[in-house]
């Protein structure tokens, strides 16, 4: 008896979603449907299209395309094992590499360059906080195929016009560049030597990557070994002609376009596919986690991944960091408006009659609630017309035993005079057309 009681607590306990990865709640819907919908009219403008790859993949496509040795592959990956084939697979932590995955296998670039843009989920063990989250979600733009500074410059200029569309305020543009393979090796040498004579400066995470990745101890944000980081070899002074060259030519379209932008020496991204220019969007609105948006140059990745090898470059944003954002700039949109029309009835004959009238109103495109009683059986019209109220309905359709008997429904303002009239059952849908368009007159 204590058994299956016990079964039955365990059965009915209450299951949570899973740690930093949150639901999307009708009172947030219309907010992230209106950055969609900025999001599909600025790649439009551009010439963008759409490309939706899976959110599983062979695990070795963000192993070989975003580095063994970065923070994401390390230790950010939700990985596991196919069950039936023991294939290793991963939930995608981010968009590039799939995108170059299926660019290559579906043969997107033998035609010539391609503009492509993404958005959905991406998912990445990391500790939860306000901006970070284990689900969350990207918007973001490929352009492969295009080896020259303009397209580097074009899809920053991308950047800044969906900002100010936003209305986002306290928006920078830091940028830098990476330079080629050979200029990096160079560089790297030199940090090395450097940080090999200050290892006792250290913190244990950096000396672990004085072995591995260097570069990366750049970007620690250990106070302690700020100092230290500042007086290291800058990869700008190894970059040779061609690199600096490009770099020379980004911030010039930049400046001709009104771009304002930072240098930061420091800049080297978490991702390892990257060659020469790199940026970010950052804002100090929002607390720890105040880079909106990243991207760069990757030239070697194609090659990298199996394909044959190609220039691109694209960025990538957080959309619930941009919304945040929004929120905080007060651009966002005011909720979304409620339906046109609210039907009230008294149950059987009568909520036969308001639904038939209901389906009349969607088909000629008006949008109506038919009121359905909670306990399924009916309720007072005074009950119905709170909800009529709270729907944010314009007008409310009527039909109860009286009005039935007379082939009739009544047609009542919400918001306006309060006014009602009697209108024949046949000539609901006229009479609600005629006063939508009055009242929005
Ligand atoms: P990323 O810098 O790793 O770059 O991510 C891009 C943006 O995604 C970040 O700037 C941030 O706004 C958002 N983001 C990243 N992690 C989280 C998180 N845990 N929670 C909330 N938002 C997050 C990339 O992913 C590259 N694929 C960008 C790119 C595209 N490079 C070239 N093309």
């Amino acid at each position: 008896m204590t058994e299956d009681k016990n079964k039955k607590t365990e059965k009915t306990l209450k299951i949570n979603g899973v740690r930093g990865m949150n639901d999307l709640l009708p009172a947030d819907a219309a907010q992230w449907a209106h950055l969609e919908h900025v999001l599909r009219d600025l790649t439009r403008a551009y010439g963008y299209e759409f490309l939706r790859t899976p959110i599983v993949e062979a695990t070795a496509v963000f192993q070989r395309g975003i580095g063994e040795v970065t923070d994401i592959v390390e230790k950010e990956m939700y990985s596991f094992e196919d069950r039936l084939n023991g294939e290793q697979l991963t939930l995608r932590p981010e968009g590039t590499a799939a995108i170059v995955r299926s660019v290559i296998e579906n043969n997107l670039i033998y035609e010539g360059p391609k503009r492509l843009w993404y958005t959905g989920p991406m998912f990445r063990h990391e500790r939860p906080q306000r901006g970070r989250y284990r689900q969350f979600h990207q918007f973001g733009i490929e352009a492969l195929g295009f080896a020259g500074p303009d397209i580097d410059a074009e899809i920053i200029l991308m950047g800044q016009r969906l900002w100010d569309e936003l209305g986002l305020k306290g928006v920078r543009l830091e940028i830098n560049s990476l330079g080629q393979a050979d200029e990096r090796a160079v560089h790297r040498a030199a940090l090395v030597t450097y940080f090999e004579k200050n290892a006792a400066q250290l913190d244990e995470d950096s000396q672990r990557r004085l072995l591995t990745n260097p570069l990366r101890i750049l970007d620690s944000k250990n106070l302690a070994m700020q100092a230290l980081i500042e007086g290291a070899p800058k990869l700008l002074d190894f970059l040779g002609e061609a690199s600096l060259k490009h770099f020379d030519a980004v911030q010039a379209l930049l400046k001709a376009n009104n771009i304002p932008c930072k240098i930061n020496p420091r800049l080297v991204r978490g991702l390892d596919y990257y060659n020469l220019t790199v940026f970010e969007w950052v804002t100090d609105e929002l607390g720890a986690q105040g880079t909106i948006a990243g991207g760069g140059r990757y030239d070697p990745l194609i090659e990298r991944m199996g394909g044959k090898a190609a220039p691109a470059c694209g960025w990538a944003m957080g959309m619930e960091r941009v919304l945040e954002l929004m929120k905080v700039s007060g651009s966002l949109p005011e909720a979304a408006p409620g339906c046109d029309i609210f039907v009230l009835h008294q149950g059987g004959e009568t909520l036969t009659a308001a639904m038939i009238i209901a389906e009349r109103l969607r088909s000629a495109g008006i949008d109506t609630i038919l009121f359905c009683p909670p306990d399924g059986q009916s309720a007072s019209f005074k009950s119905q017309m709170k909800k009529a109220d709270a729907s944010g309905a314009a007008y409310a359709v009527i039909i109860g035993p009286d009005e039935l008997a007379k082939d009739e429904a009544q047609i009542k303002d919400l918001r306006g005079t309060g006014e009602q009239q009697s209108v024949a059952l046949d000539k609901v849908l006229d009479a609600v057309i005629d006063a939508l368009v009055g009242s929005s007159e």
